[in-house]
């Protein structure tokens, strides 16, 4: 795509979010109490209780945290709850007011600095932070590989990167498409298609596990981890139509759930962290090999990742 048509698109995902921050729309409460930071806080973790396992906040006590598109801040007061060092940017102004208020109800410590800004372009230095942090962000903005580049430039050699970027191949993007294409007679109509003008902010992706390993190995990036949530908008559309019911169901249980580490993981890890890639190269998984390990249920719509920046990154290029 082109500049201009990036950054109209981009006025679009601003003017989109602007409106309104992500999950402020179950809050009843007048807007920016107590009770309505509480009413989304309450929703989102239970929505969504997953995110405390894959942020991990508490570990993050006393280090540098920077969140990439922080919404309405319920991650991000995480991060000053736990004692973080933490900054933070989002494209709209909407939410920073919102984070601001936030940390002012509830008289949390101040921030690094929070402030308006792109994905595309951090107004960061490089090599900063011991976390990079985007939840949900990052498949919204024009340039997604520009935005994981500038993630990964931040972060300091051997620091960690955690991010969550959807799932085209997911339960809750087919559903999508039935319901606006197939069921609109228009069942030519792809699911990146249906996922771009229906899925939030116009221009959302999703991608693929096997994008996502080429995209992701391509980078200064080792020990990969794609962990693939089911969400409660899988399971929804897993009821939403009951003939459709047992076709969901069935491929959810299909796929399973593939447990994050394994005791053979956990002695190769921590005994001769070499013997793992070499034997997966015996073996002929590429994945393995590369370091990138996929975990979760296939079929679900989050796929949060989680890597370490390279002590010493490459200065091969690395194959396309
Ligand atoms: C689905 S919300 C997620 C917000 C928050 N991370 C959460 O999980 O609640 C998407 C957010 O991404 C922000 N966003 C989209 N494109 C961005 C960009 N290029 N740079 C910074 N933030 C961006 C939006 O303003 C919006 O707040």
């Amino acid at each position: 795509m082109a500049q201009p048509e990036q950054d109209k698109l981009k006025d679009q995902v601003r003017d989109f979010w602007n409106e309104q921050s992500c999950d402020t729309q179950v809050a009843k409460a007048s807007k920016f109490s107590h009770d309505y930071f509480e009413e989304i806080e309450r929703f989102r973790y239970f929505d969504q209780p997953f995110i405390h396992s894959f942020a991990q906040f508490s570990r993050y006590h006393g280090k540098r945290v920077v969140e990439v598109g922080f919404g309405a801040g319920t991650d991000f007061i995480g991060w000053l709850r736990a004692g973080a060092r933490a900054s933070g940017i989002d494209l709209t102004q909407e939410a920073l007011d919102s984070l601001r208020q936030r940390i002012a109800v509830y008289r949390l410590p101040e921030p690094e600095t929070i402030q308006v800004g792109d994905a595309e372009n951090l107004p960061f230095d490089s090599n900063q932070f011991d976390l990079g942090y985007s939840f949900g962000v990052l498949h919204h903005t024009p340039n997604t590989e520009k935005a994981v580049a500038e993630l990964i430039r931040v972060v300091r050699p051997g620091g960690e990167i955690k991010m969550m970027l959807y799932n085209r191949h997911s339960i809750y993007a087919v559903n999508l498409w039935i319901k606006h294409a197939l069921l609109r007679g228009q069942p030519w109509k792809s699911l990146r298609g249906v996922l771009w003008h229906n899925m939030e902010s116009v221009g959302t992706k999703g991608y693929t596990r096997s994008e996502l390993e080429r995209l992701l190995s391509s980078l200064p990036l080792e020990q990969i981890q794609i962990h693939t949530e089911i969400t409660a908008a899988d399971y929804l559309s897993a009821s939403a139509f009951p003939p459709l019911n047992l076709f969901f169901r069935t491929c959810l249980r299909l796929a399973g759930s593939r447990f994050g580490w394994h005791p053979s993981h956990y002695v190769e890890r921590v005994n001769a962290p070499g013997k793992r890639a070499r034997a997966a190269n015996a073996r002929g998984d590429s994945r393995r090999a590369k370091g990138v390990l996929m975990t979760g249920n296939r079929w679900g719509f989050f796929h949060c990742i989680s890597a370490r920046k390279a002590e010493r990154p490459s200065l091969e290029p690395a194959p396309i």
